[in-house]
């Protein structure tokens, strides 16, 4: 079966984008990383070149805002010939246009147990529930924000004397295994969106 043609969009340092990237190293796994893309200069553009893979920065700022961004990705997108999308910390809220527009071919990854804690500070918000148990969600995006059918959770434990920091690190490490099984999950249609469940 031809390998599903994805693309990763980050922000940041993009050490979830790395670890897509590894898996697709093998040529056994579904998708291949045809372009990572970001809505600023990121720091993990600079990795995923050195992999060798076509990068693109989409300047919100530069470009004038939120619909010449998004504009400016869809381009990128198409000329790169993405069949399915990972937000791997893309910090930019998504258009609902946009989001139908890859209704079904856009996925991402959140550092909480979802439905609970939507949102920032995840790892801060379980701590001050007291929650014992925490971790990461991979899910179909839909335009409310992380929301939508779930194709893979994993559970981290809260220890005693964890800090938002030692938490984050422990969660961190359970995305880097769970975000390329949930893409090799959807690339290989083991999971749809209507297959998953709801978020
Ligand atoms: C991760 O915690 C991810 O779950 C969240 O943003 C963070 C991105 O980290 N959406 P990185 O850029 O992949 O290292």
């Amino acid at each position: 079966m031809a390998r599903k043609r994805v693309a990763i969009l980050i922000s940041g340092r993009g050490s979830n984008m790395e670890a897509l990237i590894r898996a697709a190293r093998d040529p056994a796994y579904p998708a291949g990383i045809v372009v990572v893309a970001a809505d600023k200069p990121a720091a993990g553009l600079a990795i995923a070149a050195a992999e060798g893979i076509p990068t693109a920065v989409a300047d919100y700022k530069a470009l004038g805002g939120k619909a010449a961004g998004e504009a400016e990705l869809n381009r990128v997108l198409d000329e790169a010939g993405t069949e399915l999308i990972c937000l791997a910390g893309f910090m930019r809220i998504l258009s609902a246009d946009f989001v139908q527009r890859w209704h079904d071919r856009l996925i991402n990854i959140h550092p909480s147990l979802l439905p609970s804690y939507p949102g920032i500070d995840t790892h801060a918000r379980a701590l001050a529930a007291g929650d014992k148990v925490h971790g990461c969600t991979v899910h179909f995006v839909r335009a409310e924000v992380d929301t939508g059918p779930v194709i893979l959770r994993e559970t981290v434990p809260i220890r005693p004397g964890d800090t938002a920091e030692t938490l984050a690190r422990r969660v961190l490490e359970a995305e880097h295994r769970t975000y390329p099984r949930a893409l090799a999950l959807v690339a290989s249609g083991q999971v749809t969106a209507a297959s998953a469940s709801g978020a």
